[in-house]
């Protein structure tokens, strides 16, 4: 009997080869597992296909809920942004799916893990380090880095091994889609100054196709996480995909990013991601009126680190289970509604309230009813810049010059006139 191994299977080109090649090189039965993280696929046919080309067994997880409460939510509720642009839904399907291969191959009896990754991106860093973190002395073989075939090669392997070449292949793109959105790179997207043609788009509405009314939308928080769509309860995975709809409707969520990918190349990036743009907004409103200045100052250093531990693949670790910690805490007061505006490809934060908000409008206001005592803000002043008025007169920091100059020269006398 051959030994198995367990193939992370999409149901590609790349991914139905690899069953095959796995078989031929390594002589190994591929039991290939497909999860289902909200890509909108058939996956019984992808079931049947990976039979059909050689699998000994055709597994798929329906991984969704695991995903939201997991891995989506948290993010969100850590604003996890990646360099300030991608939502990091690819970067956060990774560990999920290493965790899931680990769980089958363990099951099974398995000696390997698989997964069709090239050598050039960051999927492949963070199947891997997931799998190493959780399984140590499970093998982890990389077909398409290691079979050194190209796009043309792998297509006749295919078709000598009759292997089906989807007509998709034709596409000059690669994709990859979860319910936190939908990644989008090669072909003419390589050039950084190309504008992304519109067939690349697939969620998102083209913002001059758009309704001419704005749409408005009511996203109800609890403790940071989104629970109520303009009032209605929903599970997680319904609100997204609803956001997802709305959203993309009106044309939110498009990214075109040059991303600094962890293995050192800067590459150009097109993402789309209508709920995640909406609810990273609304939750970072509710946040602003929630907690204190200090908090939300550190929190945005937080975020920017469980960015990068996300998208550098190091979920499975302890800094990622502290900072997890953390976030969880500062989310107690985050709880509340946010109103935002949809517009042609734009979306606004329009409203906000929140039964813990800091907002007092007793001290906002410049009408009636201030409680703010103005009397006290001398005082204030004087001790806040005591230290840089000492500093000024002994150091004379308005007479510097060169580099260390920070003021504009005096006007010339006939300017004053
Ligand atoms: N650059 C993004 C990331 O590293 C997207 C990767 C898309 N992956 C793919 N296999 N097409 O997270």
């Amino acid at each position: 009997m051959s030994d198995k191994v367990v193939l992370a299977y999409s149901g590609g080109l790349d991914t139905s080869v690899a069953v095959r090649w796995l078989k031929e090189k390594y002589n190994l039965d591929v039991i290939t597992l497909t999860v289902d993280v909200g890509n909108e696929r058939e996956f019984s046919v992808v079931q049947q296909k990976a039979l059909k080309v050689g699998a000994v067994k055709a597994l798929v997880s329906d991984a969704k809920e695991l995903f939201v409460d997991y891995f989506i939510f948290p993010a969100l509720q850590a604003d996890a942004i990646y360099e300030g642009q991608y939502p990091l839904a690819t970067a956060l399907s990774r560990p999920l799916m290493a965790k899931l291969l680990v769980d089958v191959a363990m099951e099974e009896g398995a000696s390997a893990v698989a997964h069709g990754c090239t050598g050039k991106g960051n999927d492949q860093v963070r199947f891997e380090v997931g799998v190493n973190t959780l399984a140590p002395g499970l093998k982890i073989i990389a077909p398409a880095r290691e079979w050194g075939m190209t796009r043309e090669e792998t297509i006749s392997y295919a078709e000598r091994y009759g292997i089906p070449v989807p007509v998709t292949v034709s596409s000059p793109y690669s994709t990859d889609e979860n319910l936190w959105g939908r990644s989008i790179e090669c072909g003419v997207l390589e050039d950084p100054w190309a504008e992304p043609p519109e067939e690349v788009f697939a969620w998102t509405k083209s913002p001059d196709k758009t309704p001419d009314k704005p749409g408005y939308v009511e996203i109800g928080f609890e403790r940071g996480i989104p629970v109520t769509i303009d009032g209605q309860q929903m599970d997680g995975v319904s609100l997204i995909r609803h956001l997802n709809e709305l959203a993309g409707g009106h044309g939110i969520g498009r990214v075109d990013h040059i991303e600094n990918r962890l293995v050192g190349i800067k590459s150009r990036e097109i993402y789309e991601a209508p709920a995640a743009v909406v609810l990273l907004q609304a939750h970072l409103a509710l946040e602003a009126m929630t907690l204190a200045k200090d908090q939300l100052r550190f929190k945005q250093k937080v975020a920017q680190d469980y960015a990068d531990l996300i998208y550098n693949g190091l979920w499975f670790t302890s800094l990622h289970q502290d900072l997890a910690a953390y976030v969880r805490s500062s989310q107690r007061f985050v709880t509340g509604t946010v109103r935002v505006k949809l517009f042609k490809g734009g979306c606004q934060v329009v409203g906000r309230k929140s039964p813990k908000s800091l907002y007092d409008y007793s001290l906002a206001t410049y009408d009636k009813g201030d409680v703010f005592d103005q009397s006290a803000s001398p005082g204030f002043i004087h001790i806040w810049g005591l230290s840089a008025k000492t500093q000024a007169q002994v150091q004379l920091i308005g007479e510097a010059e060169g580099p260390l100059s920070i003021m504009p020269p005096k006007k010339p006398e006939e300017n004053c006139k």
